[in-house]
């Protein structure tokens, strides 16, 4: 049971829960969120989460509404009235209501608040894979933004889905960025690389995660430009977030990758990442 939510200072029941059509958030996408997983009701990465939500309120000029210990209450106190357990929290921050629809950001608004509690799904043993579209990054240049405006990301996704794939993988002029939610990391040699944090790119939480874990078990872990020749003639493909953790992609449009099989590399991070969650949840 997730029927829970968080408006504004008040947890009430989803179908209670009612923000205005003069909300910029409707109106502009004038926002920014966060998703953060939760295992066995404790938040993974919290601190990250909140320093990424911070970075992201100061690139669109919205005042943090809470301070860190506030935010860590509200999240704790949704994940004990949604039953606990393994649960994906949906942070969302808009500008907040305006008398009138004006492009100007409005002088004197306070910011709309709303977070949710969905099941996150885990299986600790079996490793999950993919399957994706190579598609040209049509996203605008701030993709470091955890933007509510994810029509562009949303459009990828769908064209993916229509050719059948899970996911899609973008690439600017033949440099890969990012998936469409999800980033991407290649293996060649037993070498690890994956895309520069920039603004091309979400910075992803997993990601970090992931190339500590790498750089951990004694694995190279480079942060380069990698082109789509080099991406499809590579050892391993795998996508992360905090939804999926560490995904393999088994083929990128017709190419196969790794005969279609779970790569080595990837079968020991997915085992580090559950051994690492285990070692949080004492
Ligand atoms: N998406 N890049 C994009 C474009 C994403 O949307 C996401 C995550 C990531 C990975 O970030 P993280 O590891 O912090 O989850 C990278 C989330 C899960 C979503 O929009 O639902």
């Amino acid at each position: 049971m997730t029927n829970i939510v968080y408006l504004n200072g008040d947890l009430l029941a989803k179908e209670d829960a009612k923000v205005s059509v003069l909300d910029r958030g409707f109106l502009f996408a004038d926002g920014i969120y966060e998703v953060i997983p939760v295992y066995n009701d404790k938040p993974f990465r919290l601190e990250q989460h909140l320093a990424r939500l911070q970075y992201c309120l100061e690139q669109v000029d919205i005042d943090n509404p809470h301070s860190n210990i506030e935010w860590k209450n509200i999240i704790n106190t949704l994940i004990k009235r949604n039953g606990g357990g393994h649960l994906s929290i949906y942070l969302q921050i808009t500008r907040g209501v305006s008398e009138t629809r004006n492009h100007d950001k409005p002088s004197d608004i306070n910011p709309t608040v709303f977070l949710m509690a969905s099941e996150l799904i885990v299986d600790e043993t079996n490793i999950s894979t993919a399957s994706a579209a190579l598609l040209e990054d049509i996203r605008w240049q701030f993709c470091d933004i955890k933007s509510i405006s994810l029509l562009g990301n949303m459009l990828l996704k769908n064209q993916a889905k229509a050719k059948g794939h899970s996911e899609a993988i973008l690439h600017r002029n033949g440099q890969v960025t990012e998936g469409s939610t999800s980033n991407v990391f290649i293996v060649k040699h037993r070498e690890v690389f994956t895309p520069p944090q920039n603004n091309l790119i979400l910075g992803g939480i997993t990601r970090d995660v992931i190339i500590e874990l790498a750089e951990a078990a004694g694995l190279k872990v480079h942060q380069q430009k990698i082109t789509v020749d080099e991406l499809l003639a590579a050892d391993e493909v795998w996508i992360t977030s905090s939804s999926r953790e560490i995904s393999p992609v088994t083929n990128i449009d017709e190419n196969i990758i790794n005969n279609g099989n779970i790569g080595p590399v990837a079968k020991v991070l997915h085992q580090e990442f559950q051994d690492f969650k285990k070692s949080l949840i004492l």
